[in-house]
């Protein structure tokens, strides 16, 4: 399996594994709606730190699990919380090679930190068994309006400026129309996508805030900048802060 490219994040993965209630529950939600026999091969594309992974193991008793992820930090989570109960891989997504199809591609909160949607989809189509599914989400069209304003604002201030003065938004926040055609040209039939608001008030919101949402910028400051950049993205928020989440739901088939 070729190696990761640089672009990502390596994540905190003991606070995020703290604070992703958010993630684990909506999760849940793609899970509930998830047609499973129990006894599936299932690829878990961007596992992080496997606390998703294990509410899937719990739907397949007779099934097998391939967990993968780009962040080396997320991956040891992963491989620490499975202890062999699913197979980790470090890897990008966007470059998965598998050595067997697999019957369904599940992903939660993962494809808007990849771009390029189209080389992802025909990647995860090629990943799948003719008839195979893909049920995944991710954030939609208008998802955390009001953060990506507050990380604009402040990364355009000095001292942070300099540092943030090429960065793209990490994030691609697709339309189900968009989302829809690149599924359809990869190959996908039975597409279906649906946006579904979904506000976070978060108890701890700037650990909340830090870890889940400003990994990608904090890398490119140099550490003494990194504390005063959250504060000033924090800054930036109403107060109480809650977060305007968007989720677009993916569903689709590879044909027979
Ligand atoms: C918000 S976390 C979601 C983790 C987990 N699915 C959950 O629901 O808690 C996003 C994850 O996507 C992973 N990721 C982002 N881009 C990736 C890529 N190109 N290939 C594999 N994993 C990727 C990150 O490393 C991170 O673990």
């Amino acid at each position: 399996m070729s190696r990761p490219g640089s672009h990502g994040v390596n994540w905190d993965a003991e606070v995020y594994d703290r604070i992703s209630d958010p993630q684990f529950a909506w999760a849940g939600e793609v899970l509930e709606r998830l047609p499973l026999e129990g006894d599936e091969l299932v690829l878990d594309a961007g596992c992080g730190t496997g606390r998703v992974t294990q509410l899937l193991l719990q739907r397949l008793p007779r099934g097998r699990v391939i967990a993968v992820d780009a962040s080396p930090s997320m991956v040891a989570k992963a491989e620490e919380r499975l202890a062999g109960s699913a197979k980790v891989v470090w890897a990008d997504v966007q470059e998965l090679v598998l050595d067997d199809p697999v019957d369904i591609v599940f992903s939660n909160a993962v494809f808007h930190w990849i771009p390029d949607h189209p080389r992802l989809f025909s990647t995860l189509h090629r990943c799948l068994r003719p008839g195979g599914r893909l049920a995944a989400q991710c954030g939609g069209e208008g998802n955390v309006a009001s953060l990506t304003v507050a990380i604009r604002d402040a990364g355009t201030r000095a001292p942070f400026a300099e540092h943030h003065a090429d960065i793209e938004r990490p994030w691609t926040f697709r339309s189900t129309a968009d989302a829809t055609r690149d599924l359809v040209r990869a190959g996908f039939e039975d597409v279906e996508c649906w946006l579904e608001p979904k506000p976070v008030t978060p108890a701890d919101p700037r650990a909340y805030v830090a870890t889940s949402a400003l990994g990608f910028h904090l890398e490119r400051l140099p550490p003494e900048l990194r504390e005063p950049f959250v504060d000033a993205v924090m800054e930036g928020l109403p107060e109480p802060v809650t977060l305007d989440y968007v989720r677009l739901n993916i569903a689709g088939r590879r044909p027979e």
